[in-house]
């Protein structure tokens, strides 16, 4: 009987345990005993035929790095019928029977959509956002929420010894959760997320000026992306309050860096649990964490469940953050 072939493609936003995860799919698929291709700058790789047979040492070494040594890209073309069909019928020309997908949900459409064209697809959630519904953890949130505090403390050593209010700006274009944690593990004075409405007096001015009555001088405001509008907040709180007041977004520095111990750990799970069920020949799934077990779901079910945001969190943080 011919040996079994599977792939493995990061695609989207890259988060740093990505390698973590490509490294898993390879060891175990190999151990499995199928032969791995690993497909580079997301789907395009299977448009371009742009694939490498993997061994066991290709991964070596990259369990700590950030990045995604697979390349990632967005492929419009590939969201084309036409696109799909072409990637199936070139994985088939390969003898590749299924494909694990690193990335968000985005990239989960593609899966469905592979799969539907005949090749059986797994996906994995990597992104730092943690946006991804059906899942309680994505792969590189952890290692984001450790860079953005860390950078958050260092804002707030300047912004201490000058009285100032910082404002920063984290990722997360539809989702708080980094803001969420990292105003919690910083003690932000206020938090703006775009789940929860907001009104900059009472969410934003009030809150300083409670904390100022108490003898702070100095303060710390945590804003997600999908809220934005930090520099134009840093002027508000300047002319409505009189404290000086500065905006930092902090960006690319978030996807970046070696991923830390849990985005290590749970990127070796879920790769490897992907490569079970591909093994199994089972497809259109997608691999994740819930009541912190790993698990699979169906891949429709998982892209039509609705995000529930911490609002439980969110309040324990404005009432010790004060
Ligand atoms: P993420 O996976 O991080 O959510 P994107 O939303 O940018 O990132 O999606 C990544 C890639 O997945 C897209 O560039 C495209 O190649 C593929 N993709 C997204 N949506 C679809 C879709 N509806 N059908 C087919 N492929 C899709
Ligand atoms: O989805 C991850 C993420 O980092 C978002 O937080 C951010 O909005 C987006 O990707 C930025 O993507 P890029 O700069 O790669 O286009």
């Amino acid at each position: 009987m011919e040996q079994k072939a599977i792939a493995v493609l990061t695609s989207g936003g890259d988060a740093p345990g990505m390698n973590a995860a490509l490294r898993a799919v390879v060891r175990a698929g190999i151990n499995m005993g199928m032969k791995v291709f690993g497909v580079y700058r997301g789907y395009n790789g299977l448009l371009n035929g742009d694939i490498e047979e993997m061994n066991l040492r290709s991964v070596s070494e990259i369990i700590g790095n950030g990045g995604t040594k697979l390349y990632t890209a967005r492929s419009e073309e590939f969201k084309k019928k036409e696109a799909q069909v072409r990637a199936a019928d070139f994985c088939r020309s390969k003898g590749i029977s299924g494909v694990v997908v690193i990335g968000g949900d985005g990239s989960f459409r593609g899966a469905r959509a592979l799969t539907a064209a005949g090749i059986n697809c797994i996906g994995v959630p990597g992104t730092i956002d943690n946006d991804i519904a059906c899942s309680e953890y994505t792969v590189g949130f952890d290692t984001a929420m450790n860079t953005a505090i860390q950078m958050v403390d260092r804002i707030r050593d300047t912004a201490q010894s000058h009285d100032r209010c910082s404002i920063v700006e984290v990722m997360g274009r539809r989702c708080g959760d980094i803001a969420l944690q990292t105003g919690i593990a910083t003690g932000a004075t206020a938090i703006l997320v775009p789940e929860i409405e907001h009104n900059i007096e009472r969410d934003v001015i009030a809150r300083i000026l409670n904390t100022q009555k108490t003898g702070k001088k100095h303060f710390v405001i945590v804003v997600a992306e999908g809220v934005g509008g930090v520099n134009d907040l840093a002027k508000y709180i300047e002319q409505r309050l009189g404290i000086e007041a500065r905006a930092t977004v902090l960006g690319h520095v978030q996807r970046g860096g070696s991923p830390t111990l849990r985005d290590r750990v749970v990127a070796s799970q879920m790769g490897y649990k992907a490569v079970e069920l591909l093994k199994n020949d089972i497809g259109n799934r997608v691999v994740v964490m819930r009541d912190g077990k790993i698990t699979d779901l169906d891949i429709n079910e998982a892209l039509d469940m609705e995000r529930v945001f911490d609002i439980e969190l969110y309040k324990i943080a404005m009432a010790i953050s004060i």
